[in-house]
């Protein structure tokens, strides 16, 4: 068995060992592989056997159902029974990319990728991704590839942490370094805040819409729930990316300062624009921008820095801020 920091199951992602990839899915194996979000851990979609490693190895409740990727529209058709109308623009727009719809299914599709629900969430990854699919020539399940409950991958490297001797495609960093966002319809509402934003979405939602369903003022997770106030997207109800130790997030910056003074030990992550504040402790800078903070926010909740405890603080609820603050919520012990 390879150690933990194995870095030995790692292809660099030439065409041939994107072959061997696409062989080693079509044959009912699993691969991991970068998308332009995270790393996802795939299987063919259409193959229970090979969808049931995925659960088995990331130790994932199998009541949460999982995304299937698609390299075109024919192959959408072969898992989604319907598209309705909203969801053909959505396409149009931003498909090829990090946007997942939840469609009715087709029987074809095992409900184990689904958890039972007679709908699949569906994207069109971009790039290699994409290719990997096309020539794996079957519907690919995938969700991201890490071990259930730990941060998502943003590169290579964290695979193997997670998963020591998995054939992985190293693609390098993803571009994004959060997941797709989940829209589900009718009508058209944001289950899952990820690399599309709400304000990119905003004028393919309906106008009645825009409050309530997408998750605003629906408390702190931010995403659908239905009248009986379970999630609509089931994965949301579990903990996630969590850290190898205790995270605070701080609503006020005040509150932050405050606690590192009184625990010198601790590491803060945090805007690089804050850095310079936190001199006097070990800081993992996020970035200058949020498409940086939400780009290496994964890996910095995967740091090896010592510290006793992860102090974070809250970003604007804006654009990409609203998926990074959802990640932090769910990565939080302790919200302050
Ligand atoms: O960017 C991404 O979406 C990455 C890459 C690999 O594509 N995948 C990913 O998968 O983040 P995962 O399994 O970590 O998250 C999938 C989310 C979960 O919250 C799950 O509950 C939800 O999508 N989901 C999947 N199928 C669903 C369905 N039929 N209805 C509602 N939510 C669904
Ligand atoms: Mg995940």
């Amino acid at each position: 068995m390879p150690s933990r920091r194995s870095r030995g199951s790692l292809r660099p992602a030439t065409p041939a060992a994107l072959r061997a990839a696409a062989k080693r899915i079509a044959r009912g194996g699993l691969v991991a592989f970068p998308t332009e979000t995270v790393y996802g851990l795939g299987a063919n979609a259409l193959d229970e056997k090979a969808v049931a490693k995925i659960f088995e190895a990331k130790g994932r409740p199998s009541d949460n159902p999982i995304i299937v990727h698609v390299s075109d529209r024919k192959m959408l058709r072969r898992v989604a029974r319907q598209v309705p109308p909203p969801a053909k623009k959505l396409i149009e727009r931003f498909w090829p990319g990090p946007l997942t719809l939840v469609l009715p299914k087709r029987s074809l599709v095992p409900s184990l990728v689904t958890a039972g629900l007679d709908t699949v969430a569906v994207r069109m990854p971009q790039g290699l991704a994409r290719d990997l699919v096309r020539l794996a020539g079957v519907p690919v399940a995938a969700p991201s590839a890490n071990l259930s409950g730990r941060p998502s991958p943003t590169t290579a490297g964290h695979v193997a942490e997670d998963f020591p001797g998995l054939f992985v495609l190293d693609g390098g960093p993803t571009a994004h370094g959060l997941e797709s966002t989940v829209v589900a319809f009718d009508p058209p509402r944001i289950l899952r805040q990820g690399a599309i934003t709400e304000e990119d979405l905003r004028e393919f939602l309906l106008e009645g819409n825009r409050s309530g369903a997408t998750g605003r003022r629906t408390g702190r997770r931010r995403t659908g729930r239905s009248a009986a106030g379970t999630p609509e997207s089931p994965g949301t109800k579990y903990r996630h990316y969590s850290p190898v130790r205790p995270l605070i997030l701080f609503r006020r910056r005040s509150s932050l300062f405050a606690y590192a003074k009184a625990h010198p030990d601790s590491l803060v992550l945090c805007p690089a624009w804050l850095a310079p504040f936190f001199a006097a402790w070990r800081v993992v800078p996020l970035g200058d921008t949020m498409e940086e903070i939400a780009r290496n926010l994964f890996a910095a909740l995967r740091t090896r820095r010592k510290g006793t405890e992860l102090l974070v603080p809250a970003v604007p609820r804006r654009g990409l801020g609203r998926a990074v603050m959802d990640r932090l919520e769910r990565a939080a012990t302790r919200i302050l």
